[in-house]
């Protein structure tokens, strides 16, 4: 039982977070089990998983096929720090999970991936891919987790399987998203794709078209203003670390949906009045380390807002009604968190009433400016 256990916590860890398919992993039992005479219930088990499900045939039925330095344990291929310069042939055909992170990968050809109909996750972070056949990922019926950060693209590759949910594509050097480069991938949930030398006019206009997405991480990369045809669906859109100068009014028009909002780490002097109007479902600001002189206008009628970081901006003043609506009866969430250190403002000058409709006074971060 170890092993099936084992297993799940690996697909569930993988779930969470790419970095732990890094994680030393111990060859256990396979073999054993393979070689084990009587064989228990889970080596039954797999036999009878076995049987017809694409092996080849003149191999005997109980040496299980596994790319030659990899390592291979139920559904999960590992062959990653093995210096591969070619996707490895030979992987099972009921592989789920397969790792090829951290080799010197360069391309990806038409039959990588011949047969891999059953692919749940595929990681192949850092390496030096720049070319992926168009065809690539046809077999990947079932693929919902592409990893592909730290790699050498130059745009996002197209024909992306349908099955897709989340994609990482963090690191390379995409420059370009063509139009059409998500279309039919009406599943797909997430995207992270910072730390790319993208510019706004880098999206083609409909390259997000039909995209349903929850999440989008743009940061790191060389955004000048807050992209107008992301998808509207978006609950969390992360643009941190760009270059953004200004919010205008209708920016964020599309994005009604939005529970967190990253803008820290621009050069943000202008936030325009009325512009955080069209985003009432807020719950997360993030406006830290910009060029502000003023708390942007329209805190106090965001409902649900909770979280707003304003720290290492240039705000010399905090106004009584900045945050907080006027008089009693207007129904509003209590922040949990406003930050405010690192501004040439002192906390003795702000009135203690501005913050009325704060948890407690630990929510509140003011720090000493020095100047
Ligand atoms: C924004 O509103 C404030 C008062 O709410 C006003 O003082 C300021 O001039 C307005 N700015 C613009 C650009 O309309
Ligand atoms: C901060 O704002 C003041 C005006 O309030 C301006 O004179 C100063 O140049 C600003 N500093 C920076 C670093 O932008």
């Amino acid at each position: 039982m170890f092993s099936s256990l084992s297993l799940l916590l690996l697909l569930h860890i993988c779930s969470l977070t790419v970095s732990s398919l890094a994680l030393p992993f111990e060859q256990r039992g396979f073999w054993d089990f393979a070689m084990d005479g009587n064989g228990g219930d889970l080596t039954s088990v797999m036999m009878r998983d076995e049987e017809g499900s694409g092996m080849e045939e003149e191999l005997p039925p109980d040496v299980p096929l596994c790319p030659f330095g990899c390592h291979c344990q139920l559904h999960v291929v590992q062959c990653s720090d093995l210096s591969l310069t070619v996707v490895p042939k030979e992987i099972p055909k009921d592989t789920k999970l397969l790792d090829l992170q951290n080799n010197r990968i360069t391309e990806l050809k038409e039959n990588d991936f011949k047969g891999l109909a059953n692919l749940y996750a595929l990681s192949l972070v850092n390496n030096k891919i720049s070319k992926v056949h168009p065809k690539a990922f046809t077999p990947l019926l079932h693929l919902k987790k592409l990893y592909f950060s730290r790699n050498l693209l130059t745009v996002v590759p197209r024909n992306l399987p349908p099955s897709l949910v989340e994609l990482r594509i963090h690191e390379n050097r995409i420059k370009t998203v063509p139009e059409g480069t998500f279309s039919r991938l009406g599943s797909m949930n997430c995207i992270e794709m910072g730390g790319n030398p993208i510019q706004n006019s880098g999206f083609e206009p409909g390259a997000f078209k039909g995209l349903k997405l929850n999440y989008l991480r743009i940061s790191e990369a060389k955004l000048t203003g807050i992209p107008k045809d992301l998808p509207d669906s978006l609950h969390e859109l992360h643009l941190d670390s760009n270059q953004i100068q200004a919010i205008e009014l209708e920016d964020l028009k599309r994005y009604k949906h939005l529970h967190r909002l990253g803008l820290g780490h621009n050069h943000i002097r202008m936030i325009e009045n009325g512009s955080l109007s069209y985003v009432q479902n807020l719950r997360e600001l993030h406006l830290d380390n910009n060029r502000l002189t003023r708390v942007p206008k329209g805190l106090p009628e965001m409902k649900y807002l909770q979280v707003v970081y304003l720290h290492s901006n240039n705000i010399s003043q905090v106004d009584v009604n900045d945050f907080c609506p006027r008089g009693f009866g207007i129904k509003r969430s209590f922040y949990n968190g406003i930050s405010l250190y690192g501004n040439p403002v002192y906390y003795w000058e702000v009135q203690p009433a501005t913050f009325r409709c704060v948890t407690d006074r630990l929510a509140i971060q003011f720090g000493n400016y020095k100047k």
